[in-house]
């Protein structure tokens, strides 16, 4: 099921992708669940596999600038001013869709998000299918995301085609989503600093804080949540007694007392910290846990997608923790 990217592997990987089948391979974010863009039918089984809501819009990956025309109608000069600075790399850039992606793809939206990976397997595999790849995360809808080839066998194994093995993945979370509209928009922090994107286009309306409605699901309150609660909290904020039978996300220190402490980076780099954090989240959430802190990074860098993601897979006040035994998601 999870196979080398070699020279054949690649050739079948290619074939599945054009007869209209699923491939999970890497990316320089996380692993993603494949299949042709342009094929509605092939990108219905994606939904069907995460158990995704129609709603919920796919990011196309491209290998080059002739495969970009053929989804988008239409390239800015600012859109081609961030490509020729970010691509390929870690930044989707929201464009007028062009007629050849079906609307399945786009969830009826007139808009397509695309992106070109820089990862070596995931260019190969678009450019030996010849055509662009749509692709979320190959993860079940509302789970944490994969960060490698095992976390995709271990959650979707049997509902894709192929997986490709890839290592553990440069930065450990997504892309940085941009819509390029006056003025542009931050719609979901990345791998992208939106410091770095500002240099380019001027101060960001941040749509992830300001925007009072969800756009895009990455905005859900509750969206790449591990089963067991978490709860974003300073070690000194947790009772002793609390701590025997929980886990700890450390961002550098080792705080004493937890039943297990996973350390994100313990020179405290934020760059390091994001590629570790959905598997040390994987990690202690298959250890049956009763509660997992976290304990929150420095909102600069890449610790506004940090951030992000830890809010979001904390469980809101309030709110029931999903039943044990559910399938990831369904909640
Ligand atoms: O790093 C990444 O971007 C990974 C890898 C596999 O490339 N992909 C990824 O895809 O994170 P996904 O499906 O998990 O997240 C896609 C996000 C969704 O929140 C979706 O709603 C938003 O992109 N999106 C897609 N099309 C959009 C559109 N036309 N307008 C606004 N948001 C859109
Ligand atoms: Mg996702």
């Amino acid at each position: 099921m999870v196979e080398l990217p070699t020279p054949e592997n690649l050739e079948r990987a290619a074939q599945i992708i054009r007869s209209g089948g699923l491939v999970a391979f890497p990316t320089e974010t996380v692993y993603g669940l494949g299949a042709n863009a342009l094929n509605a039918m092939a990108a219905a089984k994606i939904f069907e596999a995460k158990r995704r809501p129609a709603f919920d819009p796919l990011i196309v990956h491209v290998a080059d600038r002739g495969m970009l025309s053929r989804v988008v109608s239409e390239v800015p000069p600012v859109a081609e001013a961030l490509m020729e600075r970010f691509w390929p790399g870690p930044l989707t850039l929201v464009l007028p869709k062009s007629a050849e992606v079906p609307g399945i793809v786009t969830s009826g939206l007139p808009t397509v998000a695309v992106r070109m990976p820089r990862h070596p397997v995931a260019l190969e595999l678009i450019r030996r299918a010849g055509v662009p790849l749509a692709a979320p995360s190959a993860n079940p809808f509302g789970y944490l995301s994969p960060t490698r080839a095992e976390h995709v066998a271990r959650m979707l194994g049997d509902t894709v085609d192929l997986i490709l093995e890839g290592g553990a993945t440069e930065f450990g979370v997504e892309s940085t989503i941009v819509l390029l509209g006056e003025p542009p928009v931050l719609l979901r922090h990345g791998a992208i600093p939106p410091e770095a994107l500002e240099v380019q286009l001027g101060p960001l309306q941040r749509g992830v804080e300001e925007r009072q409605k969800p756009l895009v699901p990455g905005q859900l309150p509750q969206h790449y949540a591990p089963r067991t609660p978490i709860v974003l909290a300073y070690p000194q904020e947790v009772p002793p007694e609390r701590r025997k039978k929980a886990g700890f996300l450390a961002f550098k220190d080792v705080p004493k007392g937890f039943k297990v402490v996973k350390v994100l980076s313990p020179t405290g780099d934020l760059l390091e910290a994001a590629a570790h954090l959905f598997e040390a989240l994987h990690q202690l959430d298959r250890l049956g846990l009763e509660q997992i802190y976290a304990e929150p990074v420095p909102e600069e860098g890449l610790g506004w997608a940090i951030m992000d993601r830890l809010r979001r897979a904390a469980h809101p006040p309030g709110a029931a923790p999903p039943a044990r035994g559910e399938p990831p998601g369904s909640q």
